[in-house]
């Protein structure tokens, strides 16, 4: 499902994802559609999900306005390595600046707040945290549906992503603004925003700005590795499979690697959607599936997720030793 289109006055190789209209009312052709995508590339749209433009549009306008503060005041919020919250600013030779923050729990209408977040002042910017808990959460329920269907594709319960642990009061989704900016400008013709990854979540769903920048690259073993763009789709989610749904599926669903290609300033909004961090990542399949075939050994998803953060922070370490 490969294109080619001109952007930027480069001809460019595009993969045409599939959608998956949420409106549809036949729930096991989206479910046949998702086990399809999931099973061959790990990435496809979302559409027709309930979001209003109003809010989509709230979402982008209230992340100009963070990444618009002054530096001092994104600086008070500095990221922090033991709960991965808050403002990390580019690095060298990056063209990223990122905001994180924990979705919370929402109860009767009301959020209860993680109290491990980094909230910007509310003097600096009003309003701007129950508008960004909105979106976010939202977005969780868009993220549960989509999850009704992957169950549903994995021959799981409907509901098996309603549990406490998974997606129910005790989730650890966090929400992750980001600004891509070449501040210093760059000359160089493809410039790497973000490197090659794979999500460290269940789910991601990405929502963009009309900038192209995402890239696929559908076989890692290929070498040389053929990247292909993805078309930004606005007020669509491109959703990601992660490295945690490829072990609850047995190995079956592959999460996609991907990374940013920087042509011109843009931003998104990506909701990762987490287990809870004492949720066991084990291969869920039923027992009698005939996809089961796990390689991994069951963990808690914190142990998983520390394991995957020194990993991916060592990567960026090295590739930053490597291009300097
Ligand atoms: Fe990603």
């Amino acid at each position: 499902m490969a294109d080619h289109l001109n952007a930027n006055g480069a001809n460019i190789k595009v993969y045409n994802l599939e959608c998956i209209d949420l409106s549809n009312p036949d729930i096991d052709q989206s479910a046949a559609l998702i086990k399809k995508v999931c099973l061959d590339s790990g990435i496809f749209y979302v559409t027709n999900h309930g979001i209003s433009d109003e809010l989509f549009d709230e979402g982008f306008a209230q992340t100009k306005r963070f990444f618009a503060m002054p530096e001092n005041e994104k600086m008070k919020i500095l990221w922090n390595e033991n709960h991965y919250r808050g403002y990390q600013p580019p690095v060298q030779k990056g063209y990223v600046e990122v905001y994180t923050t924990a979705a919370g729990v929402l109860k009767d209408g009301v959020v209860e707040d993680d109290p491990t977040n980094l909230w910007p002042s509310a003097d600096v910017l009003p309003e701007w945290k129950e508008s960004i808990q909105k979106y976010v959460h939202e977005t969780l329920n868009v993220g549960r549906r989509v999850a009704k269907l992957i169950a549903r594709a994995l021959g799981l319960d409907d509901d098996f992503f309603d549990l406490p642990q998974m997606f129910g009061d005790d989730n650890a989704t966090v929400c992750s603004l980001m600004h891509y900016t070449d501040q210093e400008n760059h000359s160089s013709e493809e410039k790497l925003g973000r490197m090659g990854h794979y999500d460290v979540s269940l789910i991601t769903l990405l929502a963009t700005d009309d900038a192209l920048g995402i890239q696929i690259c559908r076989d890692k073993e290929a070498k040389p590795q053929s990247w292909e763009y993805v078309l930004p789709k606005k007020r669509a989610f491109i959703v990601f499979v992660g490295e945690v749904l490829e072990r609850l599926s047995g190995d079956t669903f592959r999460p996609v690697l991907h990374r940013v290609v920087y042509f011109q300033e843009r931003y998104s909004i990506g909701v990762f959607l987490l287990p809870s961090y004492d949720c066991l990542v084990e291969n869920s399949l039923p027992p009698n599936s005939e996809e089961n075939s796990s390689k991994y050994t069951a963990e808690k998803f914190k142990d998983f997720l520390d394991f995957r953060y020194v990993d991916v922070t060592a990567e960026i370490i090295q590739k930053q030793m490597e291009a300097a």
